[in-house]
């Protein structure tokens, strides 16, 4: 497998960066464009992630506008802001009818335009303007998109097509975005936006992955549906392979790769396979991310550590079963371990006499994969195909139960194949199983930031939609946000102690805090510090993680929780280790 160096390949105007959470999307998105500037390109680079890093990584603010990065030359980047875009959206369709209707007519426009699937249409309304706007096409010889993870795109993607066939198929032109009419003008940007994305001559998909099995079995899963839309034109980058090796724990390390490197997915074999390897620093700042895809430099860290005593997992255990707590969660990046140290919890909790239910809201997360059912656990996952099929067949048989005329029955009907009835079928099964607290510990893993940020905004803008589609409000629902604001929650912020991890569990932290949701337990995973490696490059690493052990000690008050980096999987009873 080659290095991955942009400028040595033929690459096409639009490249497309996916892949799961954490593998090195943003990293290998922002040293391509870094890399094809320096070469004197003219480069726009776009983040579509909710829980965007690019500002992390170039230290500066960002706008949804390109921003020129001063250290480098011909290079402009945006922030895609989902809910800022659902702003200007509802602004755009309300504006032309202020002042000329009742205020009250306008309110309630407001308040049905504040709803999550609003922000989807309007993150995807300004991502397709990106890839369709001539002005832009003719102004950058290259436009990278880097994105959120996997499941969070291709929902995305998938958005334009099921908006279209829900518009030519309405009869009666509204829906929770408003009048459809508004949506008509868009079905032709979403065509050519999805046009754009399959032509193979201008869009290259750049799946990212990590060499290990679980980012590969993802990559795959990408790499299929977005086939299925039609975008064939892709390529391979396994990010992060250790190069050398020299005691114990970086030859498990190296071993652990080259043997999922062995074990990769057949049809992602055929195709063009790049590697960059793993590097002893953070990469964020414009010096690291031109060092990716070059050099290792090791820069010497001579921080030493504060703290003089790190709990572990299972001090974090403990003061959750003494405070008795009904709902936890784990939160944090893509890829940090929220699922590892879920799983980890609920088996903790269930050693300390806790009757325990662990899910998931992440539709690409695999409890299995952890813990199965002997250890005493129920689990389940939040299945969204089938809460969807089970959300509209309730509201349609308390439909016809409470005899509406059959032209009624078809209008909530074809109300119920709006793309964001998902969203609302999603929501309750997440309320119905926080309502298990009444009477057992329900242990939540999440998906990455963005997703989780959006499931959040839903519970505070859920109510809405239940009151226009005229659906009950279950108790369950009701309940949700005053217990996930009562000391019976408690969410457990998970991050690696690296620099884009711990800036966006920072902002994840004031959201929740925002919303009057407790978060005081952080847990520093996969850290090599705790690992006495002897490993240059290895070592180096493991240095330049006490700034941010440091950080997290002062921020958390101590409240920070180690788990070293092993090479095994840490899965069934070596999750009580911890
Ligand atoms: N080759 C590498 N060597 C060492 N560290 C790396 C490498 N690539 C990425 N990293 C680090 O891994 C972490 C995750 O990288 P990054 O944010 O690019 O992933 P991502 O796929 O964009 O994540 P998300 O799914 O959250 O958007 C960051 O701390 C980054 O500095
Ligand atoms: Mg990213």
């Amino acid at each position: 497998m080659d290095l991955f160096d942009p400028s040595k390949i033929k690459l096409t105007k639009y490249l497309f960066y996916t892949g799961k959470g954490g593998v090195g999307k943003t990293s290998v998105a922002c040293a391509t464009a870094v890399s094809l500037a320096d070469k004197g390109k003219r480069v726009l680079l776009i983040s579509t992630d909710p829980a965007s890093n690019l500002q992390d990584v170039f230290s500066m603010e960002l706008t949804n506008k390109g921003t020129s990065i001063p250290s480098v030359p011909n290079l402009y980047v945006a922030n895609l802001d989902p809910i800022q875009a659902a702003a200007e959206y509802r602004e755009s369709v309300i504006a032309p009818y202020r002042g000329k209707l009742p205020v009250s007519v306008i309110a309630n426009m407001e308040e049905q335009l504040s709803g999550s699937c609003t922000i989807e249409i309007a993150a995807f309304n300004e991502f397709s303007n990106f890839i369709t706007d001539e002005k832009v096409q003719q102004e950058y010889d290259h436009i990278i998109f880097d994105t959120a993870p996997t499941g969070h795109t291709l929902r995305m993607l998938q958005l334009p097509s099921a908006w279209s066939n829900f518009i030519s198929e309405s009869t009666h032109g509204a829906s929770c975005l408003g009048q459809l009419s508004g949506l008509e003008s868009k079905k032709a940007i979403y065509k050519q936006a999805v046009e754009t994305l399959a032509d193979g001559s201008l869009t290259t998909l750049i799946l990212v992955t990590r060499p290990e099995t679980a980012p590969f079995k993802e990559a795959e899963r990408a790499s299929g549906e977005l086939s299925a839309l039609g975008v064939n034109n892709q390529m391979l980058v396994v990010n992060g392979v250790l190069t050398e090796h020299s005691d114990a724990l970086s030859t498990s390390l190296y071993e652990k790769q080259r043997a999922a490197l062995a074990e990769m997915p057949e049809s992602l074999r055929t195709l063009l396979l790049y590697m960059v390897p793993l590097r002893a620093y953070n990469v964020t700042g414009i010096e690291n991310v031109r060092a990716l895809l070059s050099t290792d430099h090791v820069t010497a860290h001579a921080e030493t550590l504060n703290a003089t005593h790190i709990p572990v997992l299972n001090d974090v255990i403990d003061e959750l079963a003494v405070e008795g707590k009904r709902v936890i969660f784990t939160m944090g990046k893509g890829g940090v371990g929220k699922t590892t140290v879920a799983a980890a919890v609920a088996l903790g909790l269930v050693k300390r006499g806790k009757k325990v239910h662990l899910t998931t809201t992440d539709p690409a997360a695999h409890l299995k994969f952890v813990l199965d059912e002997t250890s005493g656990i129920s689990m389940s996952h939040i299945d969204e195909a089938e809460e969807l099929k089970k959300y509209q067949s309730e509201v349609l048989s308390k439909a016809r139960a409470s005899g509406m005329s059959n032209e009624d029955i078809a209008y909530v009907e074809e109300d119920l194949r709006s793309p964001c009835t998902q969203e609302i079928a999603v929501f309750r099964a997440f309320a119905e199983i926080v309502e298990k607290a009444d009477d057992q510990v329900v242990v939540i893993d999440t998906a990455p930031t963005g997703h989780t940020l959006l499931l959040l905004e839903s519970t505070q803008s859920y109510n809405h939609e239940i009151q226009r589609t005229k659906g009950e409000i279950p108790e369950s629902v009701k309940r949700l946000l005053p217990r996930l604001k009562s000391d019976e929650t408690e969410v457990i912020i998970v991050t690696l102690p690296e620099a884009t991890p711990v800036y966006e569990a920072l902002r994840l932290e004031d959201d929740l805090k925002r919303a009057g949701i407790a978060a005081k337990w952080w847990v520093v995973n996969q850290s090599l510090y705790g690992t006495n490696t002897t490993n240059p490059m290895l070592a180096a690493k493991a240095a330049s993680e006490v700034e941010w052990l440091n950080r997290i000690d002062e921020h958390a008050s101590g409240k920070f929780a180690l788990i070293a980096w092993s090479a095994e999987e840490i899965k069934g009873d070596r999750l009580l280790a911890l």
